[in-house]
């Protein structure tokens, strides 16, 4: 990874965020508060942004309905135009109303989960590389980003079990590497990325913090910081690469 010159946290961005949860709220606000002339567009589906500022707009979004895109995409092209950078946030791994929740073993494995889960965690990212993309400006570098996970890794996988959140997001990181793929023939300024957070005090991590190693548990802001940095460092050079909080290429 190396730093692009010409990109610096001066460079007056204008991002896009998919997903008012805790990681999505903290990127807006370290964007914001560090670029200065920065604009950020947030999606939110039940919950709005947890903060107001003048450079940021929200727009409401169910990431699930395909046709909400396309009038999502109208929306921002008449509030910024052209953008910068796509981080898809949204994602589930539990959901007491709808009896979701990560399997234990085999046993617990249940068709509904399984599919909800996947449409969750795939769906968002391939509507939003499939609309969204094409409002990149042209001149600069632009980055797609979604939030992926490392159990997600096929090859990193010595633990087992949550087979539905580990399976959505294995099929998240290869809708990754085909979109990668694709726009890099169509527009060769684009970095398209997984990430790996690291664990994060949210709603989604709540129910499992118990077990997380003291100093392992990230404050939703320094995971921002984190996955800002590495966003600032990369190139189109890195495009297709899945990246973990601390800069290090995870496997696929
Ligand atoms: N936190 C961690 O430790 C951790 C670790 C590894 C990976 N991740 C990943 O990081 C991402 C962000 O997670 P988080 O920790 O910030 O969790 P979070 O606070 O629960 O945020 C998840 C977001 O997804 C949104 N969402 C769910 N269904 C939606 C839909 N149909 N349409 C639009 N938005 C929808 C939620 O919106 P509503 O609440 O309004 O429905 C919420 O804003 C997820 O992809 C997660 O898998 C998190």
């Amino acid at each position: 990874m190396t730093t692009s010159k010409k990109e610096t946290h001066q460079t007056p961005l204008k991002v896009i965020i998919l997903g008012s949860g805790a990681i999505g709220n903290a990127l807006a606000q370290v964007i914001l508060t560090h670029n200065t002339g920065a604009h950020c567009i947030i999606t939110y589906h039940r919950n709005p942004p947890s903060f107001q500022h003048p450079r940021l707009t929200s727009m409401s979004l169910n990431a699930l309905h395909e046709d909400e895109f396309i009038t999502l995409k109208d929306n921002i092209l008449s509030t910024v135009g052209s953008i910068d950078w796509i981080i898809n946030t949204i994602g589930i791994l539990h959901d007491k109303d709808k009896g979701i929740f990560p399997e234990k073993r085999l046993l617990d494995f249940n068709t509904q989960t399984f599919t909800q889960v996947l449409e969750h965690n795939v769906l968002p990212t391939v509507y939003a590389a499939k609309h969204l993309t094409s409002l990149f400006e042209k001149k600069n570098s632009c980055i797609f980003a979604a939030i992926s996970a490392k159990v997600g890794s096929i090859e990193d996988n010595r633990q087992g079990g949550w087979y539905s959140y580990r399976a959505s997001k294995a099929c998240l990181n290869m809708m990754i590497k085909t979109i990668a793929i694709e726009l890099a023939h169509k527009n060769k300024k684009t970095c398209v990325l997984a990430l790996h957070p690291g664990t994060t005090d949210s709603h989604l991590s709540e129910p499992f913090q118990k077990n997380v190693p003291e100093g392992k548990l990230f404050t939703p802001e320094r995971t921002a910081k984190q996955l800002i940095n590495i966003l600032y460092r990369v190139t189109p050079d890195n495009t297709g690469s899945f990246y973990s909080w601390d800069g290090a290429l995870l496997p696929w």
